[in-house]
């Protein structure tokens, strides 16, 4: 899954599906894309992916984030019913940036979360700890802690398939990933707490991305490690050559 994050124009967003289409082999059927656009540039990838009918099926597009209401006095912000309207079939919730620089604390991620299930957008849900808890060894606890929040106030045995990103917030956009040490327990924890809480199909039908400085280079060799289910890609998402070669080194795999 691609996060544009605050990047591109109209121009650049069209041409960039253009180029992916070329670009990309055929997955297969195994892996799902999402890009993840700018609010106002969602629809037209979505028209853009529609026209280049390839994969429309697995090619799917997203927003960034979302307000937990479904309308009312919020200048400035985008409910779930207006991305989904516009063709946007996910969501992310609960970005590190989004709770680092926009002040979305865990009951506010929870809201988020809530929302977007009830309306029908599937929901990326991330996870992850800053560094100093890392150093104090405290990371698991604390992602425990968002997990636990994020779903306070919903009935998770209603659950399937459920997606979840292990983004620790050291390893985003500084070109340091995380190791298969701190990359595999940590998945393990996510599943095991997803299936202890009951979700459907139990741990194993919950699918655990991780995402931090991932990039063509080191794609494979993350993608083998246990319990990895595929990517939550920033910077290496903003050029095409470069998402297609992370979705090459992934199906290189499958
Ligand atoms: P990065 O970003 O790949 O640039 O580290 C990942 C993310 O923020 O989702």
């Amino acid at each position: 899954m691609g996060n544009w994050k605050m990047n591109k124009d109209l121009s650049s967003a069209v041409s960039y599906v253009e180029e992916f289409f070329k670009l990309a082999r055929d997955t297969g059927g195994k892996i799902d894309i999402v890009l993840f656009p700018p609010f106002p540039l969602i629809h037209p990838v979505v028209e853009a992916i529609r026209g280049g009918a390839r994969w429309t099926d697995l090619f799917a597009v997203g927003a960034q984030d979302m307000h937990f209401a479904e309308k009312g006095a919020y200048t400035g912000a985008v409910s779930g019913i207006c991305i989904k309207s516009v063709g946007a079939t996910h969501v992310i919730i609960g970005h590190s940036e989004r709770r680092t620089l926009f002040g979305d604390d865990n009951k506010t991620v929870g809201a988020k979360l809530k929302s977007a299930l009830e309306m029908g957008l599937v929901p990326v849900l991330c996870v992850g700890e800053p560094l100093d808890i890392r150093d104090a060894g405290r990371e698991e606890e604390y992602v425990i802690r968002q997990l636990k929040s994020a779903f306070d106030k919903i009935e998770t045995r209603s659950l399937r398939s459920f997606t979840f990103a292990y983004e620790p917030i050291w390893a985003i956009g500084t070109g340091r990933n995380a190791t298969r040490d701190e990359i595999e327990p940590m998945h393990n924890l996510i599943r095991k707490w997803a299936s202890k809480v009951g979700f459907q199909g139990g741990g194993d039908s919950v699918r655990i991305l991780y995402g931090g400085s991932v990039n063509p280079d080191n794609a494979r060799e993350l993608y083998d490690i246990d319990g990895v289910d595929g990517f939550l890609v920033g910077g290496a998402s903003l050029e095409a050559y470069s998402f297609a070669a992370i979705l090459d080194a992934m199906i290189g795999k499958e």
